[in-house]
């Protein structure tokens, strides 16, 4: 099994984090897919964007659900990038071939808006969602089993296993600061996919390889790959 490098946040590291640019630019140094956050705007439109707030990543302020996508629109989010909405970045991502898109949500709530933007752009089989909450990945799975999902965790938890099975899940999304060998061989051998954020250097980024993830993030995809 090959693993897949995934770039964070489009490609955090080198372009400003969930814009088209970062995305692209991820994707066009040959990641494997990317991974991206969303969240929802006050008319309910998939924002992607990291944060609840509007202030670190933009030239805005204050909460993202209390704006419309008209006025979210107008903002910088970073070298003259404007937030995009998921259905662009689906878009966006479609365009390359074999690419996967991990999206990430942020707002619990828009379970279903996420599976019928995903449907409408037919990316059903190259999307992965995830959610630090497992309640609406278990919602999704109840929905719609078709979808792939997975738990994040951070942390090292007793029973990762049973949390991903809890869940209906397919796989463990987990942090580079906190798994240990036992948990990704446990899970592995019972079948889940697994996925770590992030390899930021070429030590890690072998050293992941090597333990069987399938899914590798990280901030800077032209440490690994170049053009
Ligand atoms: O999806 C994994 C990772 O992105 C979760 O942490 O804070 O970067 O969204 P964060
Ligand atoms: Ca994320």
């Amino acid at each position: 099994m090959k693993s897949k490098i995934i770039g964070h946040r489009g490609a955090k590291g080198e372009s400003p984090e969930n814009t088209l640019k970062s995305i692209k630019r991820a994707l066009d140094l040959g990641c494997g897919g990317v991974e991206i956050d969303v969240h929802l705007s006050r008319d309910e439109h998939l924002m992607v964007i990291h944060d609840w707030t509007l202030d670190r990543t933009t030239n805005g302020e204050g909460k993202v659900k209390d704006y419309t996508l008209e006025e979210l629109k107008k903002l910088n989010a970073g070298e003259g990038e404007t937030i995009p909405t998921l259905n662009e970045v689906l878009n966006l991502v479609k365009g390359y071939k074999e690419s996967v898109v991990l999206i990430e949500i942020k707002a619990p709530g828009c379970e279903k808006r996420v599976i019928d933007c995903v449907d409408s752009l037919e990316m059903k089989e190259r999307s992965i969602i995830k959610c630090f909450h497992h309640g609406p990945l278990k919602m999704i799975k109840d929905l719609r089993p078709d979808f792939k999902t997975h738990c994040l965790l951070y942390g090292r938890p007793l029973n990762p296993v049973e949390i991903v099975k809890a869940a209906k899940g397919d796989g463990l999304s987990i942090s580079h600061e906190t798994f240990d060998k036992e948990l990704v061989l446990e899970c592995l051998n019972q079948g889940l996919e697994m996925t770590v954020w992030n390899a930021n250097t070429v030590e890690d980024m072998e050293l992941f390889k090597q333990m069987g993830f399938h899914y590798i993030c990280t901030d800077f995809p032209s440490l690994f790959l170049k053009k």
